[in-house]
């Protein structure tokens, strides 16, 4: 994989270990619902979510829209499109949901045709936020609306590890994004694109337990891949983390900007 790619290209091979852990780590549960609350997500609509991994979002999605509404479920890796497909079908839901699996940001769906479009941590793996915009506008209904909900990966905090050793980790592995520091960008972005009564709101639960550190086990594989650290930082980070979780002195916050707009 190349440096220049490997913000896409680390989620279209993925080693099946990984995959396991994403059905744990994107499960849908119920204090997620702040997160959803601004989508404003009816009975009857139709909602794409875009990025869907594999397919926790869309299948809470599908019982929110109910037997009269419709999902599409969009995504790069062919291996969540097929999962997410599985996944569906055993909630009871598969009936109301289509996956696509697609190459670039262009949505398989007809101009003027969803209600809403739901990306939830996606945003910082794409190759041009602008032009991805233009395509969600396309494809929303006039006054239709986009949900984003992304991280800030510069408002990470990792307690006890403190913010330079973070630092030196996240530098490594910035690799694996394309804009880092999204969620701070979304508004002006959406309004650039054209939105309209684009709001901002920000969640930052925090996590004491560790049920978020399998974040952080990803940031220090893709520091570790990077080659612009030296293993033995990236063990240590890993070793503290765990110990920290243990001795629970662990604390990780990484606010979510929720910022919706209009077509
Ligand atoms: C961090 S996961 C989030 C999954 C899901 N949205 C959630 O929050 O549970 C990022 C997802 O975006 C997908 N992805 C990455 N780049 C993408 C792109 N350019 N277009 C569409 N999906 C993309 C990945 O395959 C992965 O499923």
């Amino acid at each position: 994989m190349s440096d220049e790619t490997y913000y896409r290209d680390h989620w279209l091979d993925i080693d099946p270990e990984r995959i396991e852990g994403y059905e744990e780590m994107f499960r849908w549960r119920p204090e997620m619902a702040a997160l959803l609350a601004p989508a404003e997500i009816e009975a009857g609509q139709t909602v794409v979510d875009y990025g869907c991994g594999p397919g926790m979002l869309a299948i809470e999605l599908a019982r929110r829209v109910g037997e009269q509404g419709w999902v599409h479920g969009v995504d790069i890796n062919e291996m969540f499109i097929e999962r997410a497909a599985k996944n569906a079908a055993a909630e009871g839901v598969g009936g109301r949901i289509r996956f696509h699996c697609i190459e670039a940001s262009e949505l398989p769906l007809e101009d003027a045709s969803v209600d809403r479009i739901i990306c939830k941590n996606v945003l910082e793996y794409v190759d041009d936020i602008g032009a991805t915009f233009k395509e969600f506008r396309r494809a929303l209904k006039p006054g239709g609306r986009l949900h984003a909900i992304d991280s800030d990966w510069g408002m990470l905090v990792v307690e006890p590890i403190g913010t330079e050793r973070l630092a030196e980790i996240f530098a490594a592995a910035s690799i694996a994004y394309k804009t880092p520091l999204v969620g701070r960008m979304l508004y002006g972005l959406m309004r650039e694109a054209g939105f309209q009564e684009v709001r901002v709101k920000m969640v930052a639960g925090p996590d004491t337990k560790g049920r978020a550190a399998p974040i952080l086990f990803n940031m220090a594989k893709y520091a570790r891949h990077s080659g612009r650290i030296d293993e033995a930082t990236v063990d240590a980070f890993v070793d503290d983390v765990r110990a920290a979780i243990d001795a629970e002195t662990y604390l990780l916050v990484l606010p979510q900007f929720l910022v919706t707009g209009l077509a």
